[in-house]
């Protein structure tokens, strides 16, 4: 069996779908969301809106694109969870549509696991078992990969994620939404030593990014006291020093993670993986400690479908298939 699968991803603010056939992704679209922007985050009602006004269009596209006929659609996929209840139900129910409308089953497909396996999509492709760093807007988790279906959190945020907070630091400095990239932006140009924010270290491989950020914010309000012109001047350095100490949280635990393991095969996913610093430092662990490093794509790192099609490829041939009562779950847990 050579499946041709469709794919949708609605989570949170990008409309995207995918056509795979036989393991190999055909296209990718996305249509992202500018709406949020102006507020800081995404706000899940308009998120929702903006998913239905797309959706059509981008699933249009991308079988267009591919070359395919609906006709020789083998199923249709689609993000379950976790992610925003209100987007995930667009994509759920466009998908329970066009599967009852062609005859064909439905794969229902993790997103977390889906950043995971866009590993996948192109070469070079980990052996198992690897561990791997997913971290993104709304999850931060160190796995261990032991197939594509066989997934286990060893270690995850006890608080905010990340990407939040990348996120809520740009907000604070004046940056539009999603300000994580920005950050990055800025980091490249700065100095990383100019400023020292604490750490927090819990026991174990989780991690917690609730206290750098009140203690960024408090930074932010006692430097503006003596210099309110203090962000303009120094954003370079400050974007620099708080994205060194985002990454040597993130580096600590999975440099612990590959000891406690004796795992020296390392990936990262997820939209912080898009981050300059972060990849630098993943190059560099590599080469001090000797691991094989797998980082994705700008791409595949982001939010988009070819990761959820090359989930459900491996889906389709385990012979995974989901009823047409499946339901969006905001909190869907990997390996649930
Ligand atoms: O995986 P993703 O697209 O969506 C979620 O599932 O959350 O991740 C989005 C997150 C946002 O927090 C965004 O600021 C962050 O990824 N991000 C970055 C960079 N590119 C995206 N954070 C730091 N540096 C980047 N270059
Ligand atoms: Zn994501």
């Amino acid at each position: 069996m050579r499946p041709v699968i469709l794919a949708i991803e609605s989570s949170c603010d990008e409309t995207s779908a995918s056509v795979i056939r036989n393991g190999k992704v055909l296209n990718n679209v996305i249509a992202s969301q500018t709406v949020h922007q102006k507020y800081g985050g995404v706000v899940p009602e308009l998120a929702s809106r903006a998913h239905q006004q797309h959706i059509l269009q981008v699933v249009n596209e991308a079988i267009t694109a591919s070359g395919i006929t609906p006709a020789e659609l083998n199923a249709i996929a689609f993000t379950r969870g976790p992610g925003l209840l209100g987007s995930l139900l667009v994509g759920a129910s466009f998908a329970k549509g066009m599967a009852v409308a062609l005859g064909i089953p439905l794969i229902e497909v993790n997103h977390m696991e889906a950043h995971i396996l866009a590993h996948f999509i192109d070469e070079p492709k980990p052996a198992f078992p690897f561990l791997c760093l997913t971290v993104s807007g709304g999850h931060t988790q160190l796995v261990r990969v032991n197939d594509y279906l066989a997934m286990e959190v060893v270690g995850e945020t006890r608080d905010d994620a990340v990407g939040e907070a990348f996120d809520k630091a740009a907000k604070m400095l004046g940056f539009p939404y999603p300000g994580g990239p920005l950050i990055d932006y800025h980091a490249q140009q700065g100095n990383p030593n100019a400023f020292q924010f604490p750490t927090t270290s819990i026991p174990g491989l989780d991690f917690s990014f609730s206290g750098i950020k009140t203690a960024f914010m408090y930074f932010l309000r006692d430097q503006q006291v003596g210099n309110p012109d203090f962000i303009e001047e120094r954003k370079n350095d400050i974007c620099a020093s708080l994205q060194k100490n985002l990454i040597n949280t993130l580096m600590k635990n999975l440099i612990k993670a590959t000891q406690e393991t004796s795992i020296n095969r390392v990936a990262i996913a997820g939209g912080v993986a898009a981050n300059s610093g972060l990849r630098k430092a993943i190059q560099q662990q590599a080469t001090a400690l000797g691991w094989t490093v797998f980082i994705p794509e700008f791409q595949y790192c982001t939010d988009n479908a070819a990761m959820i099609a090359m989930a459900a490829h491996y889906k389709y041939l385990a012979n995974q298939f989901s009823g047409l009562e499946v339901a969006p779950l905001a909190n869907l847990a990997i390996g649930a």
